[in-house]
């Protein structure tokens, strides 16, 4: 039996711009994830498939190799904590910026003197958790899956720790970044025992990437 190689990748701007990266591999889809329920895709390839899983369980699906290889955000990386994974390459995809961000007119600057508590409401409990302990800044991280910039609007938060790529959510919800954390963009994930017993087959994606990549 040849070796099957299986890729987790999200639906969305992730699957979408890595289609370049998986063309100049030779890898094409038989569908696209937003026209189908499916949630194996099988590729031109015989051996090569395609799951589709939510961006933040990439990680996961490749940690316990289930997927060899992943593609995902340093921002779910970071909170999944990376056991079990390689990161080989920085994509430069899905390129944002994860941001604290206010209520316009909010006196950011008083509310966060050490001291206070501030109440923060995010996706991202751990970033924000070591963002805020590196500044002496008391906090209280209030978990959401989504929609983030709503809850200073409607009082369950004090700001907000989200990604940041146009400005237009913030902007249409009245808000203001405050602070930049970090420059988010995805990876490329390899679980580390796949990148030994599945060298030949994972060795010319990754090359291909990097020079994709280059170019
Ligand atoms: P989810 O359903 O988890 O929100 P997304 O497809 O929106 O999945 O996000 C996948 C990844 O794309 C995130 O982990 C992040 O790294 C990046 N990302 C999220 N929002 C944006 C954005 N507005 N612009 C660019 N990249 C983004
Ligand atoms: C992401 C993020 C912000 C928005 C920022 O949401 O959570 O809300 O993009 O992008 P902008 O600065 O260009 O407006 P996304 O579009 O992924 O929607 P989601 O709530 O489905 O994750
Ligand atoms: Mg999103």
């Amino acid at each position: 039996m040849p070796q099957q190689l299986t890729i987790a990748l999200s639906k969305g701007r992730i699957f979408e711009e890595t289609l370049p990266l998986l063309a100049a591999a030779g890898i094409v889809p038989s569908e696209a994830p937003e026209n189908s329920r499916k949630l194996i895709i099988p590729t031109n390839h015989p051996n090569i498939r395609l799951v589709i899983v939510r961006a933040s369980d990439v990680p996961t699906y490749v940690q316990y190799g289930a997927a060899d290889l992943g593609i995902a955000g340093k921002d779910v990386l970071i909170e999944h904590g990376g056991e079990g994974l390689c990161q080989p390459l920085d994509l430069n995809i899905a390129q944002c910026r994860m941001m604290v961000a206010v209520q316009k007119g909010f006196d950011y600057a008083h509310a966060s003197q050490a001291g206070k508590r501030l109440r923060v409401a995010t996706k991202y409990p751990s970033i924000a958790a070591e963002h805020f302990a590196a500044k002496g800044v008391h906090v209280d991280i209030i978990k959401l899956y989504g929609s983030m910039e709503l809850a200073p609007l409607v009082g369950l938060s004090d700001c907000i720790v989200d990604l940041v790529s146009t400005g237009n959510t913030l902007k249409a919800n009245n808000l203001e970044a405050v602070e930049h954390i970090a420059n988010i963009s995805s990876r490329l994930i390899v679980n580390k025992a796949a990148l030994k017993t599945k060298y030949a087959l994972l060795n010319p994606i990754v090359e291909t990437f990097a020079r994709a990549v280059q170019s």
